[in-house]
């Protein structure tokens, strides 16, 4: 949703923000620009479309200079052009600044900037409007007449920004630079992520890492209200309101390396053969098999507190909210504690009746969508202990949850999700052993958990020998006008799951349901052309599923299963295409029963030439409501 990169140090600029943006891009990529400043000349290059189209306009005219700031978009207030593209300017055009994030009240602030004096703006952005606020705060607060002393022309720079953003109403991350004072970038943030990379004789700003870890390893990860003031050999951060910030610099927990796509044609293909390791690394040192339980100290909690949990809401947005809806099966039956799944963009504005021992998980893959942090936000305030399940360590869920678990599962770069979505439901089947070995669960029911979750990554590299059998049935299906999903119980989800992949990567019509509602009202769509996907493992529902895939066939309605054990065989005559995935007991079987239509998501978008990591209109990291 926006990325930011910014440098200051000795090295050329243009390179090096080139690269960031090029980490970036899975943030957005509706349009890009750089400004790097050559002694008192900025140079600005922008355009819409990829960060390829601004490498050509770099190349073409190569900017000097060795500092500056750059962005890649994913537009919220105005249409992805060159116009709207990042960086913009205030009225003097020395100031250009980039910004992630909602203005929410830029009309009224652009309304009182034209009634003040002239202000010409040349774009549709709510960036331009705080551009303009900050440069005409600047200014006003320029003396008079007579010498000004750079460091104070820096001071003023800092006061100019925090007075804007005094105003402002909405989320920002942002970075600026002035003409007029050299070696100088200021950033900020509020409900969008900043980090400050600490270099030898330069330093760095950005969205995210990914975009500097190969430059150094030592982040400060900043606080909403935090600004930061970035010279090359020092910084300093301090509030909105004007106090001295509170920071610590810490490692990055992973390297450039991690965040290379290696061999694979994709970052999703990776991804997907990554999941062995990454529900391995989910439960590392986390299994008890002496008490044949799971052992989880981030929660932060006692076990009288375990104990009194009466009730569980686990809320989180898409991928997320399809582990959640697992999640309800699993805590449901592992512990017997009744669970609800909130869609967390609704949960935050809705009063929900909650009783004083519920337990709130914000499930966040990125741990900054907005509408996740803002559920957590709300029920933090109404005095819920709020958990966190992520995968950035450092990201403003797992900061500002009571506690929680991480996922351990790597930078997920593709944008649609598929490694954080298995390693989501290892982590909700870790809780749901915990809670239910401290209620009824047995040891030897508790044995019998830890025995299916570590046969698990064995299972998961069986299922993945599976992806060119697969590519074969997406090549078969690729001209369908969309596809239909199926299953239930702890398949339901899977079946949504599915159907967002589909969605998110081929643009085909993709919808999940339980098996059962077919006949009540999806049954209209069957037909030849639309193929019907079930899942259908063995497990007691078997039998029910296959009563539906009947009633399918009948309509001549192709039928794709996806199936476990023996159940294959039960399923030849009905399904035109069997994929069969290894044994498991049901709590565990969406682990697998998920791979297989990650990668049939895959090799359809690649069989219809999708851009695979980048698909349209999309972005990883939501950090807008
Ligand atoms: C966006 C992404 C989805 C992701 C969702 C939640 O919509 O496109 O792939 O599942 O955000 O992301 P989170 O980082 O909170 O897990």
């Amino acid at each position: 949703m926006c990325g930011i990169v910014g440098y200051v140090g000795r090295s050329e600029a243009g390179p090096i923000l080139l690269d960031g943006l090029r980490r970036l891009e899975y943030r957005g990529y509706d349009s890009a620009g750089v400004a790097i400043m050559d002694g008192d000349r900025v140079e600005t290059r922008k355009c819409a479309g990829r960060i390829a189209e601004l490498g050509k306009l770099m190349t073409e005219k190569p900017p000097v200079g060795t500092y500056g700031i750059s962005h890649t978009r994913w537009a919220t207030h105005g249409k992805p052009t060159d116009q709207n593209a990042h960086p913009h300017f205030d009225g003097s055009g020395k100031l250009a600044l980039v910004h992630n994030g909602v203005i929410e009240n830029y009309q009224a602030l652009k309304e009182d900037l034209l009634r003040e004096g002239e202000h010409i703006f040349a774009s549709e952005t709510d960036t331009e409007v705080l551009a303009h606020l900050i440069g005409s705060l600047y200014d006003a607060s320029a003396p008079a007449n007579g010498y000004v002393p750079p460091q104070n022309e820096k001071s003023r720079l800092v006061a100019a920004v925090r007075a804007a953003l005094q105003q402002v109403i909405g989320t920002y991350g942002i970075a600026l630079v002035h003409r007029d004072i050299p070696d100088f970038i200021v950033g900020a943030r509020r409900g969008s992520p900043l980090v400050l990379g600490v270099g030898k004789e330069e330093n760095f700003l950005a969205s995210d890492v990914s975009a500097i870890v190969a430059y150094t390893r030592d982040a400060v990860y900043l606080n909403d209200f935090d600004v930061v003031a970035v010279e090359r050999d020092k910084f300093e951060i301090s509030s909105v309101a004007g106090e001295g910030g509170n920071y610590e610099v810490s490692k990055v927990e992973f390297t450039d390396e991690d965040i290379k796509k290696g061999d694979y044609p994709h970052y999703m293909l990776k991804e997907i053969f990554e999941q062995a390791g990454s529900v391995r690394d989910a439960m590392r040192g986390r299994l008890s098999t002496d008490e044949c339980t799971a052992k989880l100290g981030g929660l932060d909690m006692t076990a009288a507190q375990l104990r009194d949990v009466g009730r569980i809401v686990l809320t989180g947005c898409g991928t997320a909210l399809h582990a959640a809806m697992i999640g309800e099966y699993i805590l449901e039956q592992l512990a017997g504690i009744p669970t609800e799944v909130e869609f967390a963009s609704e949960f935050r504005h809705r009063n929900t009746p909650m009783t004083r021992d519920t337990l709130v998980f914000a499930i966040s893959q990125s741990g900054e969508t907005a509408d996740t942090l803002g559920a957590l936000r709300e029920s933090r305030r109404k005095g819920y202990r709020t958990l966190g399940i992520c995968n950035n360590v450092a990201s403003t869920i797992a900061r500002e949850s009571d506690g929680g678990v991480y996922m351990h599962a790597g930078p997920e770069i593709g944008v649609a999700a598929t490694k954080s979505f298995t390693s989501q439901v290892t982590i909700l089947l870790l809780i749901g052993l915990l809670l239910g070995r401290m209620r009824h669960l047995s040891t030897s029911e508790g044995s019998h958990i830890i025995g299916a979750l570590e046969a698990l990554p064995d299972q998961i590299e069986q299922t993945l020998k599976l992806s060119d059998e697969i590519r074969g049935i997406a090549r078969k299906y690729a001209a369908s006008p969309g596809m239909l999903f199926f299953g239930r119980q702890f398949n339901f989800p899977i079946g949504l799951e599915a159907a967002l992949k589909v969605k998110e990567i081929t643009y085909l019509f993709s919808e999940g349901h339980p098996s059962a509602e077919l006949k009540h009202g999806i049954i209209a769509l069957v037909r030849p052309e639309l193929p019907s996907v079930f899942i259908t493992p063995d497990d007691a529902v078997f039998s029910k599923n296959l009563n539906n895939m009947e009633q399918v066939k009948a309509r001549k309605g192709p039928i794709i299963a996806v199936t476990s054990g023996a159940c294959g065989d039960r399923l030849r005559g009905i399904a035109n295409d069997v994929i069969t995935i290894p044994s498991a007991p049901a709590f565990v079987t969406p682990i697998l029963s998920v791979i297989p239509l990650q990668l049939l998501a895959y090799h359809l978008a690649v069989e219809l030439g999708r851009d695979v990591d980048k698909p349209r209109n999309l972005a990883k990291s939501v950090t807008v409501e």
